[in-house]
């Protein structure tokens, strides 16, 4: 073990386009001579690699293999086997960065490799360089404002299920719904039960090959999305003496 432990930092390298990523995690990739990246244990590919890899000069590269599962047993294993290979090479003295799209800590890989290093080395420096968030990028490509004056807004997961995006609906005035992928039949349904689909616009691959900008969810019906895609509902302001939108049918 090295006189002195590595720093790892934590670095959002925005949604997409190469040109989203910030000076100071530019700086830090140029400057770390490791670069871990978290991809899917069926195949080495990583979106946050892909987006960085024409800033990069020279770091070691690597992939840490995380199951497609929700057994909560298998990825407890499987990220107290990434965090200690981090934590060797930090032992070794190295500074290292660990890569994530959009934000590291919005719906992150990088949260749970944080909590496992932190429960295995709890003085280990740990540095977080925040990155543009997916939907960030999404509302700009498609000119809608989350929110404005006294509104508010809330991100959910496409797979919360119809009940609880129904409440999330009715308590505020624009809902972000991220990971929509395998759940939008789902999503569509309950839009249409509450005749909001005209209100939602489907964003893919913001600021990636690919992207799209969709207004009219119609057109996606019975189509899957691409993997990175989100909707944006922006309710309609309620006139005086209508009803809000129901929580619930
Ligand atoms: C695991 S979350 C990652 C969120 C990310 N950390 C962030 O800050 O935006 C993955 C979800 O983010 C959304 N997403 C990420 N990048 C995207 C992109 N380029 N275009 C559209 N949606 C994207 C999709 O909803 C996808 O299912």
């Amino acid at each position: 073990m090295a006189e002195k432990t590595g720093t790892l930092y934590g670095i959002g390298v925005g949604p997409g386009d190469p040109e989203l990523i910030t000076l100071k995690a530019l700086k830090i990739l140029r400057q770390v001579p490791w670069i871990f990246a978290a991809a899917s244990s069926k195949n080495t590919y990583s979106i946050a690699l892909n987006i960085v890899r024409s800033h990069l000069n020279g770091a070691g590269i690597e992939n840490l293999p995380f199951p497609m599962t929700r057994d909560p047993d298998l990825l407890a294993a499987a990220w107290e086997q990434n965090a200690r290979r981090v934590l060797a090479v930090l032992e070794a003295g190295w500074d290292a960065a660990f890569i994530t799209l959009g934000d590291p800590l919005t719906y992150s890989t990088f949260g749970y490799l944080l909590k496992t290093l932190k429960q295995l080395k709890p003085d280990l420096k740990v540095v977080t360089i925040p990155g543009v968030t997916s939907y960030s990028a999404a509302a700009a490509a498609c000119q809608t404002p989350l929110s404005e004056g006294e509104e508010s807004f809330y991100v959910v997961s496409g797979a919360l299920g119809a009940a609880r995006l129904r409440e999330a609906l009715a308590r505020t005035d624009t809902v972000v719904i991220l990971k929509t992928y395998r759940h939008f039949p789902e999503i569509y349904r309950t839009l249409a039960d509450l005749n909001l689909l005209e209100c939602a616009v489907c964003i893919s691959r913001v600021g990636l090959e690919g992207e799209t900008v969709v207004r009219d969810l119609r057109e996606l019906a019975g189509r899957p999305l691409p993997y990175l895609s989100m909707i944006i509902v922006k309710k309609p302001k309620q006139r005086e003496g209508e009803p809000p939108v129901p929580a619930t049918g």
